[in-house]
């Protein structure tokens, strides 16, 4: 719900304070500025320039909520978790309602599972994507879905959250040290080279380009550095036909695809296929404060 993360949420024009007005059905800044609150409980926190592209398509949400349902991913889930408890609990700044902010957060899905795992936190999941931000409204009881981009200015208040996870999203490294408190942690997950590398051929989807992490680490520079070397997390899946087509539906591959050929290359697939999940988990600080 947004009124458990009000205190941290900022005016995406000038970052003053939001408060709830009228029942909470809009919020208003100190500056004056006022954002509705949409009817199904998330709120667009967009600036000035408004927003360039919409994210992942209605499509796309059910096609991740289907497939993360059956519990595929668990690993990847387990270990981000893992994650964020370990630098809740060993930050500097211990509170009993430490805020976790996901990026990118799609269903809310990772979100959930951790709010689960840590007493008392607070979940900000912020999306480009509407659809995305319906579901993440419902998604937990303490997370609040704010509807912006990433790349803009974040509408959050400075040094106001204790851990942000990323996961196969994108990142705003500046951004990310400036929203994060001294002693807090950017957790992320990104796809590695081989990862669903046995459905790419068959059905034609895109690869995980060479160097991701590298350049990844190469472009947050001077605003976040590595905690330790990224860890690998590397399973298999034993994907029938109807989860693979769910994988591939909620991939950036749904957009190059066209439906129909997609469903008969699936059609063409073995009952059961066993396939690769690969990532590599990073812990990463503000540079400098070792
Ligand atoms: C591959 S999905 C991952 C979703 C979720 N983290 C998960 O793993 O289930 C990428 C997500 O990032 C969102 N996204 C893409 N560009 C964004 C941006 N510029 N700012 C915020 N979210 C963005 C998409 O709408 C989508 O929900």
């Amino acid at each position: 719900m947004l009124s458990n993360i009000v205190d941290v949420l900022a005016d995406p024009v000038d970052l003053t304070r939001l408060r709830g007005e009228d029942g909470f059905s809009r919020l208003v800044s100190e500056s004056g500025h006022s954002y509705d609150v949409a009817r199904q409980g998330y709120v667009s926190l967009v600036g000035g320039k408004g927003l360039n592209h919409g994210g992942d398509s209605l499509e796309m949400v059910r096609s991740r909520e289907a497939f993360l349902a059956q519990g595929y991913f668990a690993p990847f889930v387990e270990a981000v978790t893992d994650a964020v408890g370990d630098v809740i609990e060993r930050s500097a700044a211990q509170v009993d309602d430490p805020v976790v902010l996901e990026v990118g957060a799609g269903t809310g899905y990772y979100l959930a599972h951790t709010l689960d795992s840590i007493d008392g936190a607070r979940g900000v999941g912020l999306d480009i994507s509407v659809p995305a931000a319906k579901h993440l409204a419902k998604s937990h009881p303490r997370t609040g879905a704010v509807v912006a981009d990433v790349w803009e200015r974040i509408p959050l208040r400075d040094a106001s959250v204790h851990a942000i996870t990323v996961v196969f999203a994108p990142r705003n490294p500046e951004e990310f040290r400036r929203v994060l408190v001294d002693g807090g942690e950017a957790v992320i997950l990104t796809a590695d080279q081989g990862h669903l590398d046995e459905l790419r051929e068959p059905l034609g989807i895109l690869g995980v380009e060479e160097g991701k992490l590298e350049r990844m680490l190469e472009q947050a520079k001077g605003h976040l550095e590595p905690v330790a070397d990224a860890e690998l997390i590397e399973f298999p899946m034993q994907l029938e036909r109807e989860a693979i087509a769910a994988q591939v539906g909620m991939s950036p591959s749904a957009r190059h695809l066209d439906p129909a050929t997609l469903a008969e290359r699936v059609a063409a697939l073995p009952e059961r296929l066993e396939v690769t999940a690969r990532a590599q988990l990073i812990r990463m600080r503000k540079a400098g404060e070792a």
